[in-house]
């Protein structure tokens, strides 16, 4: 394996950032994950800007031109012989002695770039048997709208998860309303068809597979409402499933360990998964 690490590719094992990181220690900073099929980026457009918005919001400067890292991302998808994949990259404030405020001007932000395969029978499974999820309240700080590498409470929910036998973690606010998972947005179908999502202006991450999965759901003529729903309402809803980019949309069977439905992935979500790569760009 190959990695892209601060202008260099490198062997996977070499691939080294300084411990004065300020990504290392104080989270400062931001990333993107995105998919690789048939050796196409999806969605790199909607990737980028938002990482322009995640950048901006911390005051990170670009440390390449956006087309610069385009061909990056290419070139180590190239390397690791990706042709159905992810990319990952995380672009860090820099290199600097250990100090809350800002590093002085002219210290170059870190640029990571790593690409794997994925194995497409794994992803079959989930997608065939459905995936179970378990409630816990969100304890992350406000500003979740930014794709920053602070996902301690995202991994903590997620052990959590697994340690219950499930392999998603899904947050509630403090009224009840589901927010999204630890690393995916959570969607509900109700009694009449009609696709419910918690709306993104606030106290979740806008997904980019939630993006397209809305001109997906257009397409497939479905109804969507942004809205916040309950606990409540999502286990009783008609199929309950979960969007990103390292899955797509993977059905949940069960949530808390009560049932949602029949026990069995949806069709809806059957529907908007197959669907999906015909619009995605
Ligand atoms: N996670 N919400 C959270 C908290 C996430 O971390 C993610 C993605 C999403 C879905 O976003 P998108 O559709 O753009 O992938 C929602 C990535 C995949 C990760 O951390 O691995």
């Amino acid at each position: 394996r190959i990695s892209y690490v601060n202008g260099r590719y490198v062997p996977h094992a070499d691939a080294m950032v300084h411990i004065e990181d300020r990504g290392y220690q104080f989270a400062d900073g931001v990333y993107e994950v995105c998919e690789i099929r048939h050796g196409y980026i999806v969605d790199i457009t909607r990737h980028l800007d938002r990482l322009n918005r995640s950048l901006g919001e911390l005051r990170i400067t670009w440390p390449m031109s956006r087309q610069a890292m385009i061909h990056v991302i290419r070139e180590t998808a190239r390397r690791n012989k990706v042709r159905n994949g992810l990319f990952y990259l995380q672009v860090t404030r820099g290199v600097a002695r250990r100090d809350h405020v800002f590093p002085a001007e002219g210290t170059k932000p870190s640029l990571v770039i790593t690409a794997k395969s994925t194995d497409p029978a794994v992803i079959a499974k989930k997608n065939a048997n459905g995936i179970k999820a378990i409630t816990v309240p969100d304890n992350r700080w406000d500003r979740v709208d930014i794709k920053t590498v602070g996902l301690l409470s995202n991994a903590l929910v997620r052990q959590q998860a697994k340690e219950a036998g499930a392999q998603e973690a899904i947050y509630v606010d403090a009224n009840g309303c589901v927010k999204e998972g630890a690393a995916t947005n959570v969607w509900m179908v109700d009694a009449d068809g009609t696709l419910i999502t918690r709306p993104a202006e606030h106290g979740i991450l806008r997904g980019i597979t939630r993006t397209t999965l809305m001109d997906v759901a257009e397409k497939l003529d479905l109804r969507i409402a942004e809205r916040n729903f309950t606990v409540a309402e999502m286990l009783a809803a008609r199929e309950v499933f979960i969007t990103a980019a390292t899955s797509i949309c993977f059905p949940v069977v069960s949530i808390d360990g009560q049932t949602i439905a029949n026990g069995h992935p949806g069709t809806i979500s059957q529907n908007i998964r197959e669907a999906f790569f015909d619009v995605a760009e």
